[in-house]
């Protein structure tokens, strides 16, 4: 039993009685995937759940418990879970074929709607997944600026590969993580998100930067919010010293909004990175912006201009399956009120469980944009007003510091068993397909979930 916590928590026993399936499945991984798992963000002790099937706003694990789903696929399923018109599209394109090894007319019309609802989008080359896409996003800003330092902001999250990893949970000096080469960390300058100040020292104190990258409502989906005055300064910043702008829109495109922060802000990347609501449901990537710089990935304009052209293959770009769940899911968020109506049952959800907070005299605060959803459980525990919460107020420590502590583990693992799947954000993303029963489900858990904290001492 992968199980290192020694307590006698009410909490965790009722977890365990709830979900014996889980724990089997739980016993059998440890034989086959470090710490059990297959995704960092699925560690939980003692065990993660198993699911078996999910649909619209909720899922059933392998001891048949509901659940009220917050991970929304990891922020993929704006449309929630098996959305029937994604599914049919599927159904289809499976019997047709899974892969051509030639183009097809589906990747046509994904990056039509790409094309279509996202503003800066003059072409487009797709990748298997966000991190192939900030990858290649970084490349291309290389190749085409000829210079070679990247800037990103502490504590956002682009992916793993080798560019993104420090200044992200950990190794905010720079420094590599384990397995990183120091000159490829060495290239990367940490900067702080809303310290226009700071950030205009940077960009004079270094000529040779490419490109700046950033989650454009903040850190972690806004965990800790931009001030869009601040992306306003950035881009003028950028533009003006031939620095490229690269939005990683790969949780915000489609969601904020159906062109994404950048329609909700009115700033024109020179190049955004897109995933996740991207391809439906279905693995995938793509990167976009300005034809100029995406002329390098093309046979033609390189030779035309002398240039070398960088290379990109891989197996499952624009892959039928995925392109086809693109389409049907671009085409509901770019003809319906979809992010509307997930932004609106974002607001009432914050507004409720700080409701509940309030009434429960809990000093922990609902906050977070658009779809998105933190849970601020005050490590510092200062006086707040749950429904008067405002994030700026607080330090990032206080925001992003409560990660990981026990507290946060319990909460979870009562809320699930109050049948609610938050993400280890703690919070969640939401989908179009969550409504009137899921909130009262929700702060139905919730409620529970205060008086379980409170009768273990832990509020
Ligand atoms: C903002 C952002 N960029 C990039 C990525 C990496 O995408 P993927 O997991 O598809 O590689 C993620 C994944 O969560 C993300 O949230």
């Amino acid at each position: 039993m992968p199980d290192t916590i020694t307590t006698n928590s009410p909490i965790i026993a009722a977890y365990r009685a709830a979900t014996l399936g889980s724990a089997a499945a739980a016993i059998k991984a440890q034989q086959l995937f470090p710490s059990g798992i297959t995704h960092d963000s699925r560690y939980i002790e003692p065990y993660g759940l198993y699911i078996t099937r999910a649909k619209g706003p909720r899922k059933w694990d392998v001891d048949g418990n509901e659940y009220v789903d917050y991970f929304g696929g990891h922020g993929a399923l704006l449309l929630g879970h098996s959305h029937p018109k994604v599914v049919a599209a599927v159904h289809e394109q499976i019997e047709r074929g899974t892969h051509y090894g030639a183009s097809h007319e589906t990747e046509i019309a994904w990056a039509e709607w790409v094309l279509r609802l996202v503003p800066s989008a003059e072409r487009v080359r797709f990748t298997s997944s966000g991190t192939e896409a900030t990858l290649m996003a970084v490349r291309l800003a290389r190749a085409f600026t000829g210079k070679s330092k990247i800037i990103r902001f502490k504590h956002h999250f682009h992916g793993w590969h080798d560019h993104m990893t420090s200044g992200f949970a950990n190794h905010f000096d720079g420094s590599p993580t384990a397995g990183v080469l120091p000159g490829v960390a060495g290239n990367v300058l940490l900067a702080e998100q809303n310290d226009v100040a700071g950030l205009a020292r940077l960009l004079d104190e270094h000529n040779d930067i490419a490109a700046a990258i950033l989650e454009p409502t903040g850190a972690h989906g806004a965990r800790l919010p931009i001030d869009p005055q601040f992306l306003h300064a950035l881009r003028d910043m950028t533009q003006q010293r031939g620095v490229l702008l690269i939005f990683d829109e790969v949780v915000t495109g489609f969601r904020v909004t159906p062109g994404g922060a950048q329609a909700e802000y009115g700033i024109r990347p020179d190049l955004t990175t897109l995933a996740k609501i991207l391809s439906g449901g279905l693995p995938g990537g793509a990167v976009t912006g300005r034809k100029d710089i995406l002329d390098l990935l093309d046979f033609q304009a390189t030779k035309a201009a002398e240039r070398e052209k960088i290379a990109h293959p891989g197996t499952f770009n624009a892959n039928p399956l995925s392109a086809a769940a693109g389409v049907a899911a671009l085409e509901i968020v770019g003809t319906s009120d979809a992010c509307t109506r997930a932004n609106r049952y974002g607001e009432a959800l914050r507004r409720r469980i700080n409701e509940v907070f309030e009434e429960e005299r809990v000093p922990w605060a609902a906050y977070g944009t658009f779809s998105m959803l933190h849970i601020f459980t005050n490590p510092d525990r200062v006086a707040i007003t749950p429904t008067q919460f405002d994030p700026y107020q607080h330090s990032t420590e206080s925001l992003t510091g409560n990660r990981q502590a026990d507290i946060v583990h319990k909460l979870r693992l009562a809320m699930m068993i109050g049948g609610v799947d938050f993400n280890g954000s703690p919070g969640g993303l939401v989908s179009t397909t969550h409504g009137e029963e899921e909130l009262e489900d929700t702060i139905a858990a919730l409620r529970k979930t205060v008086h379980m904290l409170k009768q273990e001492g832990e509020i």
